[in-house]
């Protein structure tokens, strides 16, 4: 069963009912004013932290759901009936309903009573506000007197005190009203400078900033008694709640149109001066009054839209492709592509399943989401290499987390999760095959954001890789810290005290637990760093080859159990994802990075593992992360057995691993494989099922519930989630091959048996390369021709020419 549909030409997803099983939502906003905007209009915006510059107010986990938003109320003044144009808050029903999710805007359009409305929202490129766009158009018979109520409830910046320490918020709400603007000030007598503000282009025949007046006692967002009785208040508010709202009326002639500007909008002053007259205080408005003013002209707010909708085309125009299958089509072109932009804007801070309080930007997952971006806006993508660089510590290790609006480590969330470092090579190397910018490699970046500790970024990834050689145990294998990709499998935690978190507490030394995937990922670690240093002075290269073969062979030796590889020792010295356990036998995490890392692809071992994988994990929704599940807890294996059977961690089909097994099985040849795996977890491919699948059909979630869940099949916390990067990894650069290498541009698909081939446009380092491949034969062997010339081998060297094209015939 569909909710909607996809309007590939326009970059769309249609929803067609407003009542979709979870809110289905899209993100508005790139570079420093974000929000996330559901298909009902709920959903709020931030500036930068989604924790510490909350603009408006949310209330995860209420019911319904999604509560909380961009709400505008229609109210028909002859008859005093009103309705939500964007069906919440008021839940009336509508005649006709829409939300239309592009790439950064949403329109919904509905109509109710004959008036139809279209709300646009979006953010412009380059300010710090979103714009509602809102145009009613009267389809009776006769003219229609309306009043239109936009709304907004604003949160007093830091979301986790604003639900949290009622004593204080509820004194502290200031607001000034001032030339038809209404601005939230909370804080701004103290230490804030910034300041929110919401701004309307109808005459305004009303307002209310104080909640509870515009609500009236014991009433919700569903029935304010201002809208109900048709007028506001006029109320001024200290303390308690702040809110923007506004009354406009309208009249319209029979088949005419009348069109609202409505701005939300952060600001901030200098601190010397911030307010006006100085010594006052009152909000220097000097400073915002011209962005106001500019946007609540609609000629203005069409050139905003339109910049953002060409800077779109660019972004996607990157990376298009042809192929016999619409869902690669589709997610490659449009869904895929800007999913990458949200996850590398957004980290895991804020999404339906992310409370924007709990997370700041993680080392691991940021380095993994630029591997999906790098080629979108290559000069962002340095920019947070560096950040995220600067962010390490001197021993190599790394913060698990870091906060984006100080770019500072935080130390409540931890550090020794023995992996992080590694993916810091990975990243650095998905960069420099992309760009060559050579230069960023001795880029001074210091240790800790601890002034004085500088150092090439190269003598970061060096210390990356030494930290996982002065981490090794009793077989040779890295050891695990506190978890490696897998947060949730602590083999040092020992935790019987309930609440306590899995992930920073240790009960055991640590000097015992190893981990087989940590192994892998150190052998492709250490290659990358053999083929940089080759591109450098060659000095090193040596050295990290053999220390990725000796890894190699430890791998071989203490790492593989029989049919698959094992996935970790444990405290105890005893083997984890082994045929001798009696649950979690088989993890997917090891059989994906070890043949990634080219373990096992010349002895057989590598297809082994991948025929096991095949056997024993993979289900029509996707593969499991381990069979069997853990039906109990295990004090020894930490927080992977604290979750029900299927979900998740145990034994969920955590999505992010697939596309590594994707990679995998086209790394050993085998096309159809690889993209089958594709096809499983595709959301595009998976619209059909909605009412199982239940998450957006336009993005990847995080979790697809397993095989043990009485709910297999449903997916969980979409959006933000590594799962989108890796997946356009596997898709574009290996099974559809189109992959950048240090000396160039690599064609080197494997393809399902029954493609012809496809087309593809590509536009790296300044060349738009115009791509064709086509099957000649059943096998992988690929010849080039390049503008005409055959050309040895499967790469592409790199050129200043600004448009090459390549032709790839596979046999
Ligand atoms: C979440 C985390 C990621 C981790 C994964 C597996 O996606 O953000 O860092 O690797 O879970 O536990
Ligand atoms: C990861 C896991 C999640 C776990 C969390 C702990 O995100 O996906 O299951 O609870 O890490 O921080």
């Amino acid at each position: 069963m569909r909710y909607g549909h996809f309007d590939d030409k326009r970059r769309e997803y249609v929803i067609t009912r407003p009542d979709t099983p979870l809110p289905w939502i899209n993100y508005l906003g790139s570079t420093a004013y974000f929000g996330l905007i559901s298909n009902t209009a709920g959903g709020y915006p931030f500036y930068r932290d989604a924790r510490l510059r909350r603009i408006s107010r949310y209330r995860y986990n209420n019911v319904p759901l999604d509560t909380g938003g961009r709400y505008v109320y229609l109210r028909d003044d002859r008859s005093g009936a009103f309705w939500s144009p964007t069906w919440q808050p008021v839940r009336r029903d509508l005649d006709t309903y829409t939300c239309r999710h592009g790439l950064g805007y949403t329109i919904i359009e509905s109509s109710c009573e004959g008036i139809e409305a279209r709300l646009r929202y979006f953010v412009p490129l380059d300010d710090s506000l979103e714009i509602w766009q809102v145009t009613l158009t009267n389809r009776r018979a006769e003219p229609a007197d309306l009043s239109l109520f936009p709304s907004i409830e604003f949160c007093l910046w830091d979301a986790y005190d604003d639900a949290a320490n009622f004593q204080r918020n509820f004194s502290v709400g200031e607001v000034e009203i001032e030339d038809g603007v209404i601005y939230h000030k909370s804080e701004y007598r103290e230490r804030r400078d910034h300041f929110a503000y919401f701004a309307c282009s109808g005459a305004i025949a009303g307002y209310d900033t104080q909640r509870d007046a515009f609500l009236g006692p014991y009433r919700g967002w569903d029935n304010p008694a201002a809208v109900e009785r048709g007028a506001c208040s006029q109320s001024h508010a200290h303390g308690w709640a702040p809110v923007g709202v506004f009354q406009t009326r309208l009249s319209i002639a029979p088949g005419a149109s009348e069109s609202v500007i409505v701005l939300l909008g952060y600001h901030e002053n200098p601190r010397d001066d911030k307010f006006d007259p100085p010594g006052s205080q009152t909000i220097n408005k000097r400073t915002v009054r011209p962005i106001i003013e500019r946007y609540l002209d609609p000629a203005a707010v069409e050139a905003a839209f339109d910049r953002l909708a060409s800077t779109w085309d660019a972004l996607v125009g990157r990376c298009q492709v042809a192929t016999p299958d619409v869902h690669t089509n589709r997610m490659i072109n449009i869904w895929n592509a800007y999913q990458n932009m949200v996850t590398f804007n957004l980290s895991r801070s804020a999404s339906l399943f992310e409370s924007g309080v709990g997370r700041g930007m993680g080392f691991r997952d940021s380095n993994q989401d630029l591997l999906g971006f790098v080629h979108m806006v290559p000069a962002r993508a340095r920019e947070r290499l560096l950040d995220i660089a600067a962010t390490q510590l001197e021993s190599g290790g790394a913060h698990h987390q870091y906060q984006p609006l100080t770019k500072r480590g935080n130390a409540g969330a931890g550090s020794n999760f023995n992996d992080d470092p590694l993916w810091l090579v990975l990243a650095v190397a998905a960069y420099l095959k992309e760009t060559g910018d050579w230069g960023i490699l001795a880029e001074p970046v210091p240790y800790e954001n601890q002034p004085g500790t500088e150092a090439p970024l190269w003598d970061h990834l060096e210390r990356s890789i030494r930290y996982t050689l002065d981490r090794l145990g009793p077989h040779g294998l890295p050891l695990i810290g506190r978890a490696d990709w897998n947060d949730c499998l602590n083999l040092n935690t020992f935790s019987d005290e309930p609440g306590e978190s899995f992930q920073t507490t240790a009960n055991r030394d640590g000097h015992v637990a190893e981990s087989v995937f940590i192994g892998g990922l150190f052998v492709l670690a250490a290659q990358e760093m053999a083929a940089m240093a080759c591109h450098r002075d060659g000095a090193d290269a040596g050295r990290f080859l053999s220390a990725a073969d000796r890894m190699t062979q430890t791998v071989r030796q203490h790492g593989w159990d029989g049919a698959w590889f094992l996935r970790a020792y444990d405290d105890f010295g005893d083997r984890v994802g082994s045929a001798t356990c009696a649950e979690g036998q088989i993890y997917i995490e090891p059989q994906g990075i070890c043949v990634m890392a080219g373990i096992g692809l010349d002895n057989g071992l590598a297809r082994q593992a991948l025929d096991s994988v095949r056997e024993r994990l993979a289900t029509p929704h996707g593969i499991m992360l381990h069979q069997p599940a853990y039906t109990q807890y295990y004090l020894h294996l930490g927080e992977i057995s604290s979750y029900p059977p299927g979900y998740k961690e145990n034994a969920g089909i955590f999505c992010h691993t697939n596309p590594w097994i994707m990679i995998a099985e086209a790394m050993a040849g085998n096309g159809d494989r690889a993209f089958d795996y594709y096809t499983r977890i595709n959301p595009s491919a998976r619209e059909d099922i909605s009412e199982i699948h239940r998450c957006e059909p336009y993005v990847y979630a995080q979790m697809i519930a397993g095989r043990d869940a009485p709910t297999h099949g449903e997916a969980k916390n979409s959006w933000l989630t590594g799962t989108a990067a890796w997946n356009y990894v596997a898709i574009t650069q290996w099974i559809l091959g189109i992959r950048p290498d240090y000396d160039g541009l690599r064609i080197a698909p494997v393809l399902p048996g029954d493609w012809d081939g496809f087309t593809a446009t590509r536009v790296c380092r300044g060349t738009t390369y115009q791509i064709a491949v086509r099957r000649a034969g059943p096998g992988n062997t690929v010849s080039l021709e390049v503008d005409g010339q055959p050309v040895e081998g499967d790469c592409v060297p790199w050129t200043n020419r600004e448009s090459v094209s390549v032709v790839a015939t596979v046999r």
